[in-house]
């Protein structure tokens, strides 16, 4: 166990920083405030902690349009108050992970200001110019993800830019050397600084179709899902030579001692392992959302976990998200009895977890009212439930009007339940969720065969999905019931010895011996350990 790196051995957990915990009572989240709450993390046992931007950003995508990869957006801190966290992180023995969106940057980025002056401006092949066309109109069918073209006209200079998000986001030009180095060079200036590694947003997009060519229709859109579906996006994503620039990352990222390189990718299973690179000299983990996509139902789940286990290349290693600032909140999803499931699912699958803030307390979607939403995604597609801002709402800490996140207002609405769901609340509740997942994440901590046991299926018939992790001789056994259904039985590998219960999800059952067959009751899971 000694020698697996920190990032398969751990856990990762995402904090949303405008939502975390508000320091200065503006009712938005800062790094001083997390730097307060910076014990929470080691309480709860995680090892890794990703922050969402933090740079220079007028917020257009809320910290995913940067003006500035070198410094820190005044409303989370300074700089200073970077380095401290970055201290005490390290001082608990805790990594920092560093969003990176190289993509696209702010259109008030000086690299766009500059490329947008004037067509022989030194930086115009920065971002991408493209002639209208002979209509008038963009040269060709690109959609953006929040709705309408992806191209944006620009009158004073007589070209179309390209932007895969808002038109705030211009698209930066990665066929382009000097933007390669001057990105790098960025991530140096963090990597020198102390960060841990980099979750590096849209890694699928980040080459185009040289040729320009229309996206194809997708035969499956059927004007539920969002515009930009009606199409596939196979000149826009996912280009065979954006490999070339994940092992540059990569490269530099080796660099430096122990640190990570993960991807934000949204493919298919085959096309996503692609980015572990040739040889694994890609991204060391391609996030894998696939347990956010798939409908929550045992036999597609274990079909899942068997498809992606089959498709990672020899010594690749797994890694599984339940949740994240773009995506509904599980909770939401399958209820509440149904997340706890998915918790131990989570913490017990071969491959690192990422915990989403908050998933920890069970917190649900929070409903916007039409005239406070944020996010530019529903506000250019409305109504629809593509908008992101209920998954985003503040952290609630304790049972105060404020949830201990804020003395202000806070910038998107506390939820509803906070007096009740509440870390305060919760960790003086030994049935709680919360003490599920510190439990959870313990048994993972302590057990090689949790967390970096080989696996198998064990069954899955009947809404129940079973399975075995395995480490020098150590057996565990997690059985999860997907549903309310009670008295699902699952005979156990023969063993030598019987087995003993580790965990349910109800809280009970510990020490609990099993022999022969386990009985699971509606909505529970549990950890069998088959070798005492
Ligand atoms: C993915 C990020 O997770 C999302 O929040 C953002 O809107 C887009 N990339 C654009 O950066």
């Amino acid at each position: 166990m000694g020698h697996a790196p920190w990032w398969q051995r751990g856990i990762v957990y995402q904090v949303y920083p405008r939502s975390f915990q508000d320091s200065n009572g503006d009712g938005v989240g800062d790094l001083k405030g997390i730097l307060r709450r910076v014990d929470y993390f080691g309480w709860l046992g995680v090892d890794a902690v990703w922050l969402s931007p933090i740079y220079p950003s007028p917020m257009a995508d809320f910290g995913y349009d940067v003006a500035d990869y070198r410094g820190i957006e005044p409303v989370f801190g300074t700089l200073d108050d970077f380095s401290e966290l970055v201290a005490a992180l390290h001082g608990r023995g805790l990594k920092l992970i560093l969003d990176l969106v190289p993509n696209h940057t702010s259109d008030r980025h000086p690299w766009f200001v500059a490329s947008r002056s004037g067509r022989s401006d030194p930086k115009r092949d920065w971002y991408i110019w493209r002639d209208a066309a002979p209509d008038g109109g963009p040269p060709n069918n690109w959609l953006s993800t929040f709705g309408g073209s992806a191209w944006e006209w620009d009158a004073a200079t007589g070209q179309y830019y390209y932007h895969a998000f808002a038109r705030e986001q211009p698209d930066l030009n990665w066929r382009n050397p000097a933007v390669r180095r001057a990105v790098y060079d960025a991530m140096r200036f963090w990597l020198d600084r102390g960060v841990d590694g980099f979750r590096v947003d849209v890694m699928w997009h980040l080459l185009k179709d040289p040729a320009w060519r229309d996206n194809p229709p997708n035969p499956a859109y059927d004007g539920s899902q969002p515009e930009f579906q009606r199409l596939l996006e196979v000149n826009t994503t996912d280009q065979p030579d954006v490999h070339e620039i994940v092992a540059e990352m990569r490269a530099l990222i080796d660099e430096y001692d122990d640190r990570v390189l993960i991807g934000e990718i949204y493919l298919p299973i085959e096309r996503l392992v692609a980015y572990y690179g040739r040889d694994l000299a890609g991204a060391h983990l391609p996030f894998n959302f696939q347990l956010i996509l798939t409908a929550w139902d045992a036999g597609r789940i274990a079909g899942l976990v068997e498809r992606y286990e089959a498709a990672l290349p020899a010594g690749a290693w797994p890694n599984w998200v339940l949740g994240n600032h773009d995506k509904p909140r599980f909770a939401s999803r399958v209820g509440p009895a149904q997340a706890r499931v998915a918790a131990m699912l989570l913490l017990t699958l071969r491959g690192t977890p990422t915990l989403y803030y908050g998933d920890e307390i069970g917190m649900r979607d929070v409903p916007i009212p039409p005239g406070m939403v944020h996010d530019p995604w529903e506000k250019n597609e409305p109504g629809m439930g593509f908008g992101r801002d209920p998954q985003r709402t503040p952290m609630q800490w304790d049972a105060s009007a404020l949830a201990g996140f804020t003395t202000g207002t806070p910038w998107l609405p506390l939820a509803d339940d906070r007096a009740a769901c509440n870390v305060e609340v919760l960790s003086d509740d030994a049935g709680s969720i919360l003490a599920l997942y510190r439990q959870l994440i313990e048994l993972r901590r302590t057990s090689p065969a949790l967390s970096l046991g080989t696996y198998r299926t064990v069954a899955a018939e009947g809404g129940v999905f079973a399975y075995e992790r395995r480490y020098d001789g150590a057996s565990m056994l997690v059985a999860l019931n997907f549903g309310d259904q009670p008295d699902r039985r699952i005979e156990l590998p023969p063993g030598d010895r019987p087995g003993r219960v580790l965990a349910s999800t109800h809280g009970d059952r510990q020490g609990e011996t099993v022999a022969g067959a386990l009985t699971l009751r509606p909505d529970e899971g549990v950890i069998v350990s088959l070798t005492g």
